[in-house]
């Protein structure tokens, strides 16, 4: 699967198998994180994998008794230790930066999840207090998001999702100047889709091409 194709097909899920996930897609999960951007590369992030399973019971009513979480064989508490964010980047680091680092991070982490045949769920909705207690967590590290990860034991259908045409502007952010009226008219061939299908047929006639060159010569 490719990185479009990952994006696309990944869903929040909250279903799982009772399986294990083994200790090698852990660590290509917790690479996944460690590679997210940053700001100015501070990577003032911890992972916390959490696999005892009285302590993900706990978490889960820590997330506002999110009962669900408790199937994954799996809770990640994303950490950030956001004293340094303030310390290089003032009020943008504490409050900004050191959340959208460790987004950054969860997102990558979600998206090798799903690559890996694993599903996920951001959870965010939680006691602090509660979390930190249940593991251990000292005040100067701040839980951000716990993700719920595991084997998938439900499709969910996509979500209903804005359209391009809602959510993008050209230049100027506003109804009338910047409003985008119909994105496939604006950019013709650029649209994602038709990029991808353009990749893929450029793909299939390479593939012909070289399995070609390859044939040896005829005697
Ligand atoms: C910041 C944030 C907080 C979230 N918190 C929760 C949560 O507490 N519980 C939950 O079930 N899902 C939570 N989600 C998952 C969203 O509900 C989900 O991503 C959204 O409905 C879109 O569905 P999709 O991920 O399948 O595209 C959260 C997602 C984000 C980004």
């Amino acid at each position: 699967m490719d990185a479009f194709e990952c994006i696309q097909t990944r869903r929040s899920i909250r279903k799982f198998l009772d399986v294990p996930v083994e200790w090698d897609k852990i660590g290509s999960l917790l690479e996944a994180a460690r590679l997210a951007p940053n700001a100015g590369n501070l990577q003032n992030w911890q992972f916390m994998i959490v696999f005892d399973k009285e302590k993900r019971k706990k978490l889960a009513e820590a997330c506002l008794q999110q009962y669900w979480m408790q199937t994954a064989p799996i809770h990640v508490i994303i950490t950030a230790t956001v004293e340094r964010g303030k310390q290089f980047y003032s009020v943008r680091g504490e409050r900004l930066y050191n959340v959208q680092n460790c987004a950054a991070a969860a997102e990558n982490m979600l998206l090798a999840a799903h690559a890996l045949g694993l599903g996920g769920c951001w959870v965010g909705a939680f006691d602090e207090d509660m979390v930190k207690r249940t593991c251990s967590i000292p005040d100067r590290a701040r839980p951000q998001m716990i993700l719920a990860i595991g084997y998938p034991d439900e499709q969910p259908p996509c979500p209903p999702k804005r359209t391009l045409e809602n959510v993008t502007f050209m230049n100027n952010y506003g109804e009338n100047s910047g409003r985008i009226r119909d994105i496939d008219q604006v950019m013709g061939y650029q649209t994602a889709s038709a990029i991808r299908s353009g990749i893929e047929k450029g793909k299939k006639m390479l593939g012909k091409f070289t399995q070609k060159v390859k044939e040896p010569p005829k005697e």
